[in-house]
This record gives C-alpha cells, structure tokens and sequence, in this order.
C-alpha cells in the first residue's frame, strides 16, 4: 500500500504530548510543535489491524508475552543485523526509559557511578539521580560538523571515577550519529577493561539514512554481548512509543539476573496491545518504513538546503539516523540558552527543544522534529526565517 505522508494528520485533541501541551509549554496555541520525538505521520496499516482484531475480544487482562512475539524479535535481529539472539536473553520491558533505569541500578550499582556522553537525551541525566548513582559526564567532540566519542577521555572518566556502568545511545539522539563497528569495539574494549557494563539504547537504530548502517553493540562480540544490555524498541521506528513497549536483550544470565532484580516491583507486564503492534510492526511493518524513510530523508535534504540558502545563521547537524536535527544555532548571538529557546517559541512560533537540556555541550544548540508532513516543515522554516531576520 501507498502512504500518503504529504496528507497532515490532525492530532489536537488526541491526548498527544507534542500537539496538546504547545500552550502550557510554549505559551501560545498557534507554536509549530517539532519537538518531542514522535511522528505525525499515520502509523503502518498492519498495526491497526493487528489491535482492532484483538479488541474485538471482550477481556483486557494481563499480558503473557507468546513465544511467536519473542520470535518476532529474534527474526528481525537476525535478518537486519545479522545478529543470533537466543529466546531466554529477551526480557520485555514497558518502554526503554523504564529499561535503563533498571539496567543503571542494577549495575552501576547505589552509590556506584554511570557514565554518559553528553550531549545525551535528557532522561539519561535522570538516571543517576532515580538510583542514587553518580553521573560522570563524557563529552561528544564537534569536529567539522560532525560529532566523535573522545576516547582517551571516557577511560579517563572511567579510570578516575570507578563507573561500573555507561550508557551508549547508538544511534546517538540528539547529534544523530550512527557509530561506526570501529568506533563501537574502541569503546567496547575500554568499557571492558573498566569492568563497566555497556547498556546500550539502540531505539533509533532502524531509522538509518542511506550510506550508513546500524551495527548492533553487542553484535560485535561474544565479549561486547556478555558485558552488555541492548534497548530495542518499535516504538521509534513506527510510530508507536505512545504504547510503551520494547525489550532488553541480556545474553549474560548472571546480568540478566541483576537486571530483573533491580526492576522486580517496579515494572509490570507489558500493555496487552502494545505486544501486538509490536509484533505485527516488526513482521509487517516495513512496507510502510521504507516510505516513511524515505519521506524523512526528503524533509532533510529540504531542510538542509533551505537553511544553507535562506537561515545560513543557523547551521543544522547532518544526522545519518534518527529524523531529529540537531540545529547549531550559536551564530545567532543569542548567547543565553533560556534566551534561545524563548527566541523560537515567542518569535518564531516554533517550539523545539532546548540544547541546554541536553546536558553540557548541548548550549546555543536545539532540536528539531522533521517527522512531520512537508507543508509543516516548510512553514516552520519560514517563520524561523522571518524572525530571523528581525533580529
Ligand atoms: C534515545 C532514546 N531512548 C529512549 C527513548 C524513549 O523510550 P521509551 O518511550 O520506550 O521509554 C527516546 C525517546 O525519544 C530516545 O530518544
């Protein structure tokens, strides 16, 4: 079947985060919202299949994943990625965020320390704090527009710190960088040296542009796989995160034993839809991908030119994965971040989110949302050059 991305989805008053909060976090109705990561596009057909038969049953109990599901996953590692999962590795987990949490509990351990590089998707900044664990911060380095993992500074933090625990987040929200096999077993074997685990938040990893490829962490190794928890989600990829599930994938027993340890109490079985559309998205689902990738690719490359030519102020990041743009903004002059941020809500009527909230590093940047019909994105561009030029 053919999509039709062009077609805007009208999704006020659908309970969505990014359409209904615009007023209570941008001041104003009439703000653009392209920031939190999810779609506005119509998700695959096979998913709303797939949950319109199930609730034609009566009774909406709890959840016992079936092995078909598990399967599902297991067929989409190995045919994407080349990776064996064996079925006992697969622990099903109410969202990814929920995942890492428990994942920095169990093995940074209380009073322990995590690493994160930064800048890094907010709720990673939480993870420290949830669990009573130290954050040691590892900055991304920015050379010739494109960000590298300073390696030489991780085992520093590592070294100095003690940290039994880093998040990797590949592909890398918010600076959209798909690591390379060479740079992942760079930071594998220094996480091994460190006695570190590796959690590993794969979510983006199916929203890759042409030319790269995503390589699974623990794919890489018997050694990376054991030392490591993979985050694997369909949330991102077809615009399901609203349904909360996605999986850990633990070869290690005695990791995974940790793992369900620190999570026992806390998270319950997944929704009992969500396990559906996830199975159907990943059995059915890539039809619609490829289009919606391609789509994507298109918003970026219209961004990129637009900017280049119309906002040269403003110089977006070219990600290789995710549709969200990391926009280097600090030849505006606008040197307060806060300031920043009010610039495009108030001025332009755009609202994004803020670089500074992505930790240290992440000051005179924003985010952008591109997952979104073409005609939103160009007006969203246009007002940001209006205001821009007022400046
Ligand atoms: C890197 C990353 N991890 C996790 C999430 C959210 O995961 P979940 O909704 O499954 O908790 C996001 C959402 O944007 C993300 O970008």
């Amino acid at each position: 079947m053919r999509y039709d991305f062009d077609k805007v989805v009208e999704r006020r008053n659908t309970n969505s985060t990014k359409w209904d909060s615009v007023a209570a976090l941008f001041g104003s109705e009439d703000v653009l919202p392209l920031w939190v990561a999810d779609m506005d596009f119509r998700i695959p057909q096979p998913i709303i299949d797939a949950i319109s038969e199930r609730i034609k049953h009566p009774v909406f109990g709890y959840t016992r994943v079936s092995s078909s599901t598990i399967d599902a996953v297991l067929e989409r590692l190995e045919t994407k990625y080349g990776w064996k999962v064996s079925p006992e590795a697969v622990i099903v987990t109410p969202g990814v965020v929920p995942a890492v949490n428990a994942a920095v509990k169990a093995y940074a351990g209380e009073g322990g320390a995590v690493v994160v590089q930064s800048p890094a998707y907010p709720p990673f900044w939480a993870t420290g704090p949830n669990n009573k664990v130290r954050t040691v911060t590892n900055l991304l380095r920015l050379e010739g527009g494109r960000y590298e993992m300073d390696f030489d500074a991780l085992e520093r933090a590592f070294a100095e710190s003690g940290a039994k625990a880093m998040i990797l987040c590949s592909p890398h929200n918010p600076v959209g960088r798909v690591w390379t096999r060479e740079e992942l077993v760079k930071l594998g074997e220094i996480a091994l040296k460190a006695g570190a685990v590796v959690i590993s938040d794969e979510i983006h990893c199916e929203l890759i542009y042409k030319g790269f490829k995503h390589v699974p962490f623990a794919s890489i190794s018997p050694e990376f796989a054991a030392n490591s928890v993979t985050c694997f989600s369909p949330s991102k990829t077809f615009n399901i995160p609203g349904m909360h599930c996605s999986v850990a994938i633990i070869p290690d027993e005695e990791l995974r034993k940790r793992f369900n340890e620190a999570r026992s109490g806390i998270q319950g079985s997944p929704d009992f839809l969500a396990v559906i559309a996830m199975e159907a998205a990943f059995r059915y689902g890539d039809e619609w991908l490829e289009q919606v990738m391609d789509y994507i690719e298109g918003n970026l490359e219209f961004l990129i030119k637009y900017m280049e030519e119309r906002i040269p102020a403003i110089k977006p990041i070219r990600p290789e994965g995710t549709y969200l743009v990391w926009l280097d903004c600090r030849g505006l002059g606008i040197d307060d971040p806060k300031e920043l941020q009010r610039f495009f809500s108030e001025k332009a009527k755009v609202g994004m989110n803020a670089g500074y909230t992505f930790g240290p590093g992440g000051e005179g940047f924003m985010r952008m949302n591109i997952a979104c019909a073409r005609s939103i994105l160009e007006e969203a561009l246009k007002r940001i050059e209006e205001a821009v030029k007022l400046l």
